[in-house]
């Protein structure tokens, strides 16, 4: 729902109907999941007070207390969870011709410049947070910018939708053109400001984020770690080792360092509640620095494919021990829909030359996808009591998708056979025009406007 439709607030109980999908657990790799995945076709999710608290065949009474919503024959899921994404960048999706740094210097500074202007901040934010939820996406791990603003006027929008998000201001004293760069005092400041105003206020927390290393200095770095350190429950995000040039780069800028990621290691920057995005020129040391720290990958494969920085290779990454969750990446990558992405996610996966001996299983099935999108990223941000499932007690953030849009993928989905090949198909040709309602907490915060054959 765009913010001039106000929503009300969350009915005392709701029935939603439809075939409910969730995971209690990671699936792994293989086309059968176990009991991790939780299909439950025709059922009602029952919420209460805007949390979930259940679900029932549909032959169960439901009396006049329950306000029913009857999306039968419609995908019930718990809304995606989207670890690497960057709201300013929705002016810079699609960009002709540039791998990752010149892409930075030549579209996407100037683009994020705009933000010093506070209106311009709220204005993108609620943008951003509304073409978020019409794209499936209830949650997210964002960059605003450099500007302060930026950050109060995302937070300040998520409160308003009633959001989960996690987003802190961007960090950067270096490399960085006049008017997108700050100093370690004054970031500082602007940090403990932040987070004593919004971590943990309403759905929000609040992420440490230094935009790469080569834009702050190891001052601004080693602020960067005193933050995580006295402050409990942060997070922190930034970039690793998304392009060979960068990584070059890194390695003249820190010669000290013995890796891109042991940059961040000397400044405590690396904890189980920091996403780095990409990651897909580490080596194995790095990822045992990973795993030990319960650290992980956003993995972005449209970005990586789209300013053609590489191929991750999830499968490896997870056979040493690190966790890895999915990003959009919007800019560097073409959509919000996290569909389109784990599609594209597939396509990554396909490609690599997979180093795990032995693997016979290497292709991201669509439990493992959805997983990952979900119950996978909850957990890794300490937050499934929350979010990613329909856990009793999980607040019911959720969305109402079509399995089909469009003749090609009707009758794919008409002829598919089991409940994976369904579910595939559906991941792999659905996009942000198969989510028919998108609700938080509760309430419901996105529709669809009627197609033309509903209208008529
Ligand atoms: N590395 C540093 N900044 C960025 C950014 O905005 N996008 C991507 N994809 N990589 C980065
Ligand atoms: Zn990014």
């Amino acid at each position: 729902m765009n913010q001039d439709t106000p929503a009300g607030p969350a009915p005392r109980r709701l029935a939603v109907r439809g075939d409910l999908l969730d995971f209690t657990a990671d699936p792994g790799w293989a086309v059968e999941p176990g009991a991790a995945a939780r299909f439950r076709p025709d059922h009602w999710l029952l919420v209460e007070d805007g949390r979930v608290v259940g679900a029932e065949p549909t032959d169960a009474a439901l009396d006049a207390s329950w306000l029913r919503v009857d999306e039968r024959g419609r995908l019930v899921m718990p809304g995606f969870i989207d670890t690497h994404v960057h709201a300013p960048q929705l002016d810079v999706i699609a960009s002709f011709g540039t791998e990752l740094l010149e892409w930075l210097e030549t579209y996407t500074f100037p683009a994020e410049g705009l933000y010093a202007d506070a209106g311009e901040a709220v204005r993108g934010s609620a943008l951003f947070l509304d073409s978020l939820l019409a794209s499936g996406t209830t949650s997210a791990l964002v960059f605003p910018t450099v500007h302060k603003v930026s950050a109060e006027a995302l937070f300040e929008a998520a409160e308003a939708r009633g959001m989960r998000l996690l987003a802190g201001k961007v960090l950067m004293d270096r490399h960085a053109p006049e008017g997108l760069r700050d100093d370690v005092a004054q970031a500082e400041a602007d940090c403990v400001d932040l987070i004593e105003r919004f971590h943990g206020r309403a759905r929000l927390s609040y992420a440490v984020t230094p935009r790469f290393a080569a834009t702050s200095t190891r001052e601004q770095l080693a602020m960067a770690g005193r933050l995580c350190a006295s402050y409990p429950g942060v997070y922190m995000q930034t970039h690793v080792a998304e392009n060979r040039a960068e990584v070059r780069w890194m390695a003249e800028l820190f010669p000290e360092a013995r890796s891109y990621l042991d940059i961040y290691a000397r400044h405590g920057l690396v904890t189980d509640r920091s996403v780095f995005a990409h990651g897909i020129w580490l080596d194995d040391a790095d990822r045992a620095v990973l795993r030990e720290a319960g650290a992980s990958i956003a993995f972005c494969p449209s970005s990586n494919m789209f300013i053609g920085s590489g191929l991750f290779d999830w499968l490896q990454a997870e056979a040493q021990g690190v966790r890895v969750n999915v990003g959009t990446d919007v800019g560097g990558g073409t959509g919000l829909s996290m569909l389109r992405t784990l599609a594209d996610g597939y396509k990554v996966q396909a490609l690599v030359p997979t180093l795990v001996d032995g693997a016979t299983d290497r292709k991201l099935t669509a439990w493992k996808g959805l997983y990952a999108a979900t119950r996978g990223a909850a957990e890794q941000l300490h937050l499934s009591r929350e979010i990613g499932s329909f856990d009793a007690g999980t607040l019911a953030d959720f969305v109402v998708w079509d399995w089909a849009m469009g003749p090609v993928a009707t009758r794919r989905l008409e002829v598919a056979r089991g409940l994976h090949e369904r579910l595939f198909a559906w991941m792999t040709l659905g996009d942000e025009r198969n989510v028919a309602s998108a609700w938080v907490a509760g309430v419901e915060r996105y529709r669809r406007p009627p197609l033309a054959r509903e209208a008529g």
